[in-house]
């Protein structure tokens, strides 16, 4: 549905600054693509080259088939219209009411009265606002406005919604149900959506692809699930750990002095990542009946990405050299992710 190939974008000025430096991805239809990086990554500038609000120095962009870096003024207008937007600050007109607002874009397309009274009455009731058609936007609640902003980029029956960090100005209930409403959309209309943040929860939640965008470069990219449960860069790391804890508590490092290699008489600290089935697997009842070891439970945690279970469990194994090569061999053959942490001695 949208392709980017080499995308660079530099803001000329009296220091020119190189906001996107050669980005390529591709959004498959009626996915929600999630794009996460810090302030000044590049985040808003990539989304913005989606629909041509920034001209890309360089590079493609293809949305539905079309490349849209050589349309001509009126052709852009037109392709426009299957991309709808919105933003962190909503960007209602304060002088219109809800229906007013949404309104809009019918308006500067020179639909009769009717026909917008046509689209709009079941809009409204999509996102929940028939009641407050009349209402101007200095009466409603960010989440409302947000809805409202969702509404009107919907007006023109678009194939794309773009979002720029459109749940950032809101409290965690109310960004739940934008999301929600997001999500909604989404399968109702098949909507294909991309979205902007800097907050993984909000990937977490909703997102099926992510890519992790840093200093105007892809520097990651791939399946929701994937880069949780496997994120490569120290960025994709720390946005992972932001949401879902996958280290040992500091209390407990600090109890212990872990060395990163083997040393006599140590216990194994490993830290063992399931995912899906192996969530329910008794692998630590069968590695004490099934070998020489104890086992001891360092920390635990499950949580649920998209309905899949993700389950993080750190332990201590201890037992005589040989117990602990079975046990390692027997944790590798299964099928979830091993990682040793470190070695703590006995005597510890
Ligand atoms: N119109 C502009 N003119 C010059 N520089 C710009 C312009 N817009 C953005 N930049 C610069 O480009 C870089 C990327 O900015 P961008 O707004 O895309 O980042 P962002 O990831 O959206 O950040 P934030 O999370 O703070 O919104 C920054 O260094 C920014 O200062
Ligand atoms: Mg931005």
């Amino acid at each position: 549905m949208i392709k980017l190939t080499n995308v660079t974008k530099t803001y000329v000025g009296k220091n020119d600054v190189h906001a996107l430096k050669g980005v390529s991805l591709t959004v498959e239809p009626g996915e929600i693509y999630g794009i996460i990086g810090l302030s000044g990554a590049g985040k808003s500038t990539l989304i913005r080259c989606i629909n041509m609000l920034e001209k890309p120095t360089e590079g493609s962009v293809i949305v539905d088939g079309q490349e849209l870096t050589s349309l001509s003024t009126d052709k852009l207008r037109e392709a426009r219209k299957k991309i709808g937007m919105i933003f962190q600050h909503f960007n209602l007109l304060s002088s219109r009411t809800v229906y007013d607002n949404i309104a809009f874009p019918l308006e500067l397309e020179g639909r009769s009265k009717q026909e917008i009274e046509q689209t709009i009455t079941p809009l409204l009731e999509l996102v929940g606002l028939t009641d407050k058609k009349y209402h101007y936007p200095s009466q409603l609640s960010g989440g409302q406005k947000q809805r409202v902003g969702i509404a009107r980029a919907l007006a023109n029956n678009p194939e794309v919604l773009l979002c720029d960090e459109a749940t950032s100005a809101l409290d965690p209930q109310t960004t739940k149900s934008i999301l929600e409403l997001l999500q909604d959309v989404n399968r109702k209309l098949k909507l294909t959506i991309v979205l902007i943040t800097h907050e993984m929860h909000v990937i977490k939640e909703i997102c099926h692809h992510v890519a992790v965008i840093e200093n105007g470069l892809i520097i990651e990219q791939g399946k929701v699930i994937d880069v949780f449960t496997n994120p490569q860069s120290a960025t994709a790391k720390e946005f992972v750990g932001s949401v879902i804890s996958t280290n040992l508590p500091e209390e407990i490092i600090r109890s212990f002095s872990l060395s990163p290699v083997p040393i006599p008489n140590s216990n194994i600290i490993a830290r063992l990542t399931f995912l899906g089935e192996s969530a329910n697997d008794p692998v630590i009842a069968s590695l004490i009946r099934c070998f020489d070891v104890d086992v001891s439970i360092l920390f635990g945690n499950i949580d649920y990405i998209q309905g899949n279970p993700f389950g993080i469990l750190i332990i201590s194994i201890s037992g005589n050299e040989d117990s602990l090569k079975n046990t390692m061999d027997y944790l590798n053959n299964k099928n979830l992710k091993v990682e040793v942490i470190g070695y703590v001695s006995t005597n510890d």
